[in-house]
């Protein structure tokens, strides 16, 4: 308690932004730092307003804000100071993403790290909640669509430093979706505005009124430079163009303000996440379980006097227990499809809500006729893990018609209407294909490899994003080849099918490594290997991904060389994520768990005897 007491009296000396309540000293159980890259937008600062409301409501929780003022350097002191001071967790909006990851990544050997708005590479820190760049420019092609209707018209797009992700991201988004879908939509080079704020903005336009000649539209990546664009406007005359904007946090003076002044026409949501950042760091720091590895946040388009929240809005139901969730499930091709069902089965049985399972036996228009069902009986919510990507979007109009909320478990739908489902709750296949395939990077080098890839399902989204993964790493050009590729759907007789062929019509055969996208294709490439009298794991190195007993076990025995967890155990997450949506609470747009990897080193037999996989 004495360690905490006295750095806190000397902050409360020292920093003006400090919001510990100074008379609940000795009630406070947990200090959080919280670092925030600068306090110059509106979003920022609707940022630490959001955190320090939320933290408000635990009087045994005490937060420390610091602000870097948009410089590297004061942000790592900031951080010195904070753990100088004893903090419990640290919540940090990075100035320099490829600077700090460093820096955080030795924070997290210490201390929890969340981290806010940017993501750093790699997995060293413990939660990241932020928004999807790319999601936030393919909605703001959307919302210059509504604008400018089917005969589109000339955009100017005013950008941050594309060196900044967040910045490259909106602009991708932007430009792939108006290629794609509104090729009425014409986009040239953007303007950058550096720094970039709104006071830049105004100027640059002032200096360079021609800029604006025959633009039909002015989209911005914050609503900072929007503001900055508004007043040029105002200035030159020109209040004809009207502006797309992007942030809307929704305090007092937010910049959503912007859109109710008819100062922008309309803006693309990015929520702060500040809100989310306090109530997980509770669960981390009171550990409790299922804390995901990712939650990114949903985005909306904000115009006129409301939020849009799209057609078919769904209004929330005041209920607790009793509710009913009908569980659309894939199937049970593999031992990661049963033991996730069972977290399902268990975890409704544990949140007391009553549950219709059904199972498709991987057979899609099985799958929908039993989403129709669950329409029929009206179920309060739907699960669905869906076994393809396409083809679901007609039913989920339909839930969707009928008010009843959808929410997507382990596998994603393809669609732009991101309206038709409430969250998805899952792991990060694309990073387990490239795990895949850092691995063999690391043992082959220079000299590459020659490689089988077994896929899952046609068309699944395990199977196209570890793929993609797995390819963005290893392309099968130069040293490392991929001599085969074929689909064992997920099934052990799959697996065994495509390497027991193989290895049948091509002797001797080359292959150095087999990446299977899941478990249970490998124990089958693993029956196939020893049928042809070789060695697995020795004779041809084996990769796969789950994480089940059985493949940790091979591992063990030296039959395989290296696993990425994927985990099954999604049930938890799901309850909540349902409990929450019956309370009325917003969701994320994707709640994305937390997984490692494992070579044999890695695992003992109290390892695979206490997994319950
Ligand atoms: O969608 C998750 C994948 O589906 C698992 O990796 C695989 O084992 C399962 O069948």
């Amino acid at each position: 308690m004495l360690r905490k007491a006295l750095p806190l009296l000397l902050l409360f000396l020292l920093f003006p932004l400090l919001s510990c309540r100074v008379s609940h000293l000795e009630k406070i159980e947990f200090l959080i730092g919280v670092s925030n890259s600068s306090m110059l937008e509106e979003w920022r600062i609707q940022l630490n307003r959001e955190l320090k409301e939320e933290a408000d409501r635990y009087p045994f929780l005490s937060v420390i804000f610091t602000d870097a003022a948009s410089s590297t350097e004061k942000q790592m002191e900031d951080i010195d100071k904070l753990m100088g001071f004893g903090i419990d967790l640290l919540i940090i909006s990075p100035c320099d993403v490829e600077r700090m990851t460093p820096v955080i990544s030795g924070i997290y050997g210490t201390i929890p790290v969340i981290i806010l708005d940017r993501v750093v590479d790699g997995y060293d820190y413990t939660l990241f909640i932020g928004p999807d760049n790319e999601n936030i420019g393919r909605l703001g092609a959307l919302a210059l669509h509504r604008l400018l209707g089917a005969e589109g018209g000339r955009v100017l797009e005013i950008s941050g430093p594309l060196d900044q992700l967040s910045s490259r991201s909106r602009s991708r988004g932007l430009h792939r979706e108006a290629e794609s879908r509104y090729p009425a939509i014409r986009l040239g080079e953007p303007l950058i505005v550096t720094p970039q704020n709104r006071d830049r903005a105004e100027d640059l336009l002032l200096e360079n009124p021609g800029l604006l000649d025959d633009i039909d539209a002015i989209y911005t990546h914050t609503d900072g430079l929007a503001l900055g664009v508004s007043r040029a406007l105002v200035a030159l005359g020109r209040r004809d163009i009207p502006i797309v904007g992007t942030d809307s946090p929704s305090g007092e003076s937010g910049s959503g303000d912007l859109v109710a002044q008819g100062l922008i026409h309309s803006s693309v949501e990015s929520s702060t996440g500040g809100r989310e950042a306090v109530r997980f760091a509770l669960d981390i720091l009171n550990r409790r379980t299922g804390v995901p590895k990712q939650v990114i946040l949903r985005s909306r388009i904000v115009s006129g006097e409301s939020r849009d929240l799209g057609e078919g809005t769904l209004l929330p139901r005041e209920r607790g227990s009793g509710i009913t969730l009908g569980y659309a499930q894939v199937g049970t091709e593999s031992q990661w499809r049963v033991s996730n069902t069972k977290s399902i089965i268990q975890a409704a049985k544990e949140f007391d809500i009553d549950l219709i399972y059904r199972d498709a036996d991987q057979n899609q228009e099985a799958q929908i006729a039993h989403l129709r069902e669950f329409i029929r009986r009206r179920v309060d919510v739907i699960l669905l893990s869906p076994i393809v990507e396409e083809g679901y979007e007609e039913v989920l109009r339909e839930a969707r018609e009928a008010a009843i909320p959808v929410l997507l478990s382990d596998r994603k739908i393809n669609s732009p209407d991101e309206e038709l489902y409430m969250t998805f709750i899952g792991g990060d296949f694309r990073e387990e294909g490239r795990r895949a395939a850092r691995w063999i990077l690391r043992q082959y080098g220079d000299k590459g490899a020659r490689i089988l890839e077994l896929w899952g399902t046609s068309g699944a989204t395990p199977t196209v994003e570890r793929h993609e993964g797995f390819a963005e790493i290893i392309d099968g050009e130069g040293p490392y080849r991929i001599l085969f590729s074929g689909t064992g759907d997920f099934t052990r007789e799959g697996g065994y099918a495509i390497v027991a062929d193989y290895l049948q019509s091509h002797v001797p055969s080359g292959v150095e490594v087999i990446f299977a996208h899941n478990d249970d294709m490998i124990l089958g490439a693993i029956d196939a290997i020893r049928e042809r009298g070789l060695k697995p794991g020795e004779d041809i190195k084996l990769i796969s991904v789950d994480g089940t007993r059985a493949a940790l076990s091979a591992l063990r025995k030296g039959e395989m060389n290296f696993v990425v967890e994927c985990t099954p155990l999604l049930g938890d997450q799901v309850m909540k994520a349902v409990m929450d949506l019956m309370q009325g609470k917003d969701l994320p747009m994707r709640i994305v768990t937390d997984e490692r990897t494992f070579t044999a080193e890695q695992v003992d037999d109290s390892l695979i005897r206490r997994r319950s996989y």
